[in-house]
């Protein structure tokens, strides 16, 4: 069979699907494929390069994923599920009819159509193994949780293969630039290592990364992992909730009601559906903002940044749905000015009351990198992907935290480099070398020309509670993958004071900025199943193995017989034979118009 090289961005508002082909001048090509989904009627199928990651169950229990999904948030929201993502790895469900559904779920449903998509285009054959993108500062619980929505979506567990997301982004941009000829490159290497940021604002993660880009040998790419923010949910779904509760305001003052009474008048559905028709209307400004200052620019042959305050009096306005009870339905309208006023506490980190900005992850990025703390100088560019980068106000005070110094690159395509350079990394696994580059020789035979090396690094610190003594780390931020640690006398089998001899034990994670902080985010248990009753007290030894795709294993035994090894597991959901079946048979059903 002929090698299908397959990537995909799964993104927490929206999800896109690229191959990656060989030209026959030898480039890669890849290229974003148009998904076929159900339109806002729902009753006719359209293309869009762009699949909304939300999932519609209708009352007879069939799933629908993508625009008409959105569409039926503001009708029917307590069948919907959106923004999944941000509870990827978590133990939660929603309950929809009879069913209760779990993040990975919501996931498979949204890769299966991908999955679909990309075996339509390469003539219905069966497609197995795909690279699928995750944000930088995703933990390893998250990153399973992900790679398990693959597996139940239909792909290979061998074959899934995961990297972060500003790495992807970085990779179509270096692809393209190849192409190039020196004179017309955005980033010329010049022989020099150089050290770029990768800022990624979506719809709800804030990814930043630092990336230092060498030249490679034989004409290859070196790109080292140097800093990644700390995880932070922040992104377009904030702006607009922001607008929202600011134009809601608004409302109640033209309604002449307070919010009490205004929820003791309406019924929940129709508040329900308010919320969601202003969320429509903050999103569509938003765009609207920057589709039209986008278009002025070009037809001005202007620059942004030195001529932004021309942009202020754009405006917009929408009349609110009719599907609202007759006195709510009215006219909004709002400037690009008052817009920014809303959101400036999302931009700045002095303004910010939640501590959610896009100072913040961009400082951190800088200040915890693995060559010590860096300053914005240590920077030669910044490279801009995300939907929420078209905007230009997030543009500007980007240029602005940098002093002003470069202006930021913006991807050719923000919404789909990620999963174009997802493809690109998956037709060149083969090629790819994930030694840091110290360790390469000049003679080594296994680099072949145009090889791209890696180094990745933890993303961040897990610890295991232990009761009665200091927490052990079981991964540390900044360690250079793939690793493996073999941790002796910490452990001891523990169970309840009067029993004796125990079946399992849990281990209680968490993850931290170090093992002494007080601000500390639990994760899931990691449970140790003996194979049979194990005395309480008797010494336990870990073994930790991290890939260079960042996949955590543990296998742990018992101290006096090294020759039972147990696969620990660190916190995986186990989906059971039944919920599998049932879930596939609900995956034929998806998007189907009756
Ligand atoms: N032209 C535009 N102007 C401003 N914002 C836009 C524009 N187009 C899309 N967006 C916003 O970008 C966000 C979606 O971006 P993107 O598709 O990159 O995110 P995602 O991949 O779903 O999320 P994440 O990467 O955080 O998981 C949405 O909030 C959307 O409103
Ligand atoms: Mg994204």
């Amino acid at each position: 069979m002929a090698k299908r090289y397959i990537g995909i961005d799964l993104g927490t508002t929206n999800s896109t699907v690229s191959v990656a082909n060989l030209t026959v001048r030898g480039d890669i090509e890849s290229s974003t494929l148009e998904v076929a989904q159900v339109d806002e009627s729902g009753n006719s199928i359209v293309q869009d390069h762009t699949l909304p990651s939300v999932l519609y169950i209708d009352d007879q229990g069939y799933p629908y994923v993508g625009r008409f999904a959105k569409r039926m948030n503001g009708v029917y929201p307590s069948q919907i599920i959106k923004e999944a993502k941000r509870h990827i790895g978590e133990d939660v469900s929603w309950p929809i009819g009879e069913e209760n559904i779990r993040p990975e779920m919501v996931a498979s449903y949204v890769l299966k159509i991908l999955k679909a998509q990309a075996e339509e285009y390469y003539g219905e054959e069966k497609i197995d193994s795909v690279v699928i993108t995750i944000p930088a500062n995703f933990n390893f619980q998250q990153q399973q949780a992900t790679k398990a929505a693959g597996m139940l979506s239909g792909f290979d567990k061998d074959k899934i293969h995961m990297i972060p997301e500003p790495t992807a982004a970085l990779i179509d941009f270096l692809n393209e630039e190849k192409k190039l000829d020196v004179s017309a490159r955005r980033l010329t290497l010049e022989g020099k290592k150089k050290n770029l940021m990768v800022f990624d604002l979506g719809g709800g993660t804030c990814d930043v990364s630092i990336l230092q880009v060498g030249e490679g040998l034989n004409g290859g790419i070196d790109i080292q992992e140097l800093s990644i923010s700390q995880y932070t949910e922040l992104g377009g779904i904030d702006f607009d909730k922001k607008v929202v509760n600011e134009l809601f305001k608004r409302l109640l003052k033209e309604y002449g009601l307070s919010f009490k009474q205004f929820t003791a008048k309406y019924e929940k559905k129709d508040v329900l559906r308010l919320f969601e028709n202003l969320h429509d209307f903050a999103e569509k400004a938003k765009k609207s903002f920057s589709t039209k200052i986008e278009n002025q620019l070009r037809l001005q042959q202007i620059d942004y940044y030195e001529n932004s305050e021309k942009f202020d009096r754009l405006s917009y306005r929408e009349m609110l749905s009719s599907q609202l009870p007759e006195e709510l339905v009215t006219s909004l309208s709002i400037t690009k000015k008052e817009y920014d006023q809303i959101i400036s506490e999302l931009l700045y980190k002095e303004q910010s009351k939640q501590g959610k900005n896009i100072e913040e992850p961009i400082l951190n990025a800088l200040q915890h990198s693995k060559i010590g703390a860096m300053t914005p100088q240590d920077i030669d560019g910044v490279f801009l992907v995300g939907g929420m980068t078209y905007y230009h106000t997030v543009q500007e005070r980007i240029y602005e935290i940098f002093g002003r110094r470069m202006k930021p690159i913006k991807s050719i395509n923000p919404m789909f480099a990620v999963s174009r350079g997802a493809a690109i990394y998956h037709h060149q696994i083969d090629n790819i070398n994930f030694k840091s580059s110290d360790q390469i020789q000049v003679a080594d035979t296994e680099i072949s020309a145009e090889t791209v090396v890696f180094t990745n690094t933890v993303p961040n610190n897990i610890y295991i509670d232990v009761i009665g003594a200091d927490p052990v780390a079981l991964l540390e931020k900044g360690t250079v993958l793939p690793f493996e640690r073999i941790i002796e006398d910490r452990f001891i089998v523990t169970g309840a004071s009067s029993t004796k001899a125990v079946n399992a034990m849990q281990l209680e994670l968490f993850t931290a900025v170090d093992a002494k902080s007080i601000h500390t985010k639990k994760l899931k248990s990691a449970t140790v199943a003996f194979k049979k009753p194990v005395s309480v007290n008797s010494k336990l030894v870990l073994k930790v193995e991290c890939n260079q795709e960042r996949e955590v294993s543990v296998k742990a035994w018992l101290e006096q017989d090294e020759t039972e090894v147990i696969d620990v597991n660190i916190g995986a959901h186990e989906f059971t034979e039944k919920e599998i079946q049932l879930l596939k048979q609900k995956q034929e059903h998806i998007n189907k118009i009756k």
